[in-house]
């Protein structure tokens, strides 16, 4: 269950309704699809979109989606570090970023046009759509571990486009969920497949 918090001024939420409040004058759609017993860590990507097909296809249908795919990142992806820093700076895309946790976590950081920024950790089960133009930047939780479903209509639309403010140095990517690691553990970066 995702956690949205509001740094500037001090506030979480942690209800799923009051967290959908807050996102959608946004555009931002947050969703909790059942994931208990559906499908194991060691599930090819094959069977993941197998067993979501019944919501993806929804979202498809929704979103104007094309097709979906999976990633998979643990910490020892090689080249790892290098691919998450060119995600953990504001951006836009061209396309909806559309993300399904299956498993792990991370930390979309949205910077409103009105309000102040605001992040949400996502855990497995959470859906998100970060729109069109919206300018945001993604972590991974210390633990550097998600796996996720991807819908897009085209792959281009995920090149990120900068905005070139280091706003994003100012909020660290906070997690609580359950593999909450402790301050002082490394700041999580950005995983450029998930959020790009
Ligand atoms: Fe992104």
């Amino acid at each position: 269950m995702a956690l949205l918090r509001i740094p500037d001024e001090g506030r979480v939420l942690s209800d799923p309704e009051a967290i959908r409040s807050h996102l959608s004058p946004h555009g931002i759609w947050y969703e909790q699809w059942p994931v208990a017993g559906r499908v194991d860590r060691q599930a090819t990507a094959e069977q993941i979109l197998t067993a979501y097909a019944p919501e993806v296809d929804q979202l498809k249908a929704r979103g104007g989606y094309i097709t979906a795919d999976v990633i998979d990142v643990t910490a020892d992806v090689p080249g790892l570090q290098a691919m998450l820093d060119k995600f953990n700076k504001e951006h836009t895309h061209a396309e909806d970023e559309v993300r399904f946790i299956v498993r792990g976590s991370g930390v979309f950081h949205i910077h409103p046009n009105q309000g102040p920024i605001f992040a949400i950790e996502v855990m497995a089960g959470d859906l998100i759509n970060v729109p069109a133009g919206t300018l945001h930047w993604f972590d991974l939780c210390a633990d550097r571990d998600i796996r996720a479903i991807r819908l897009f209509r085209e792959k281009a639309g995920w090149t990120p486009v900068y905005s070139g403010s280091d706003v994003a140095v100012g909020y660290q990517p906070l997690c609580f969920g359950p593999n909450y690691l402790p301050a002082g553990t490394p700041r999580a970066a950005t995983l450029p497949e998930l959020s790009a």
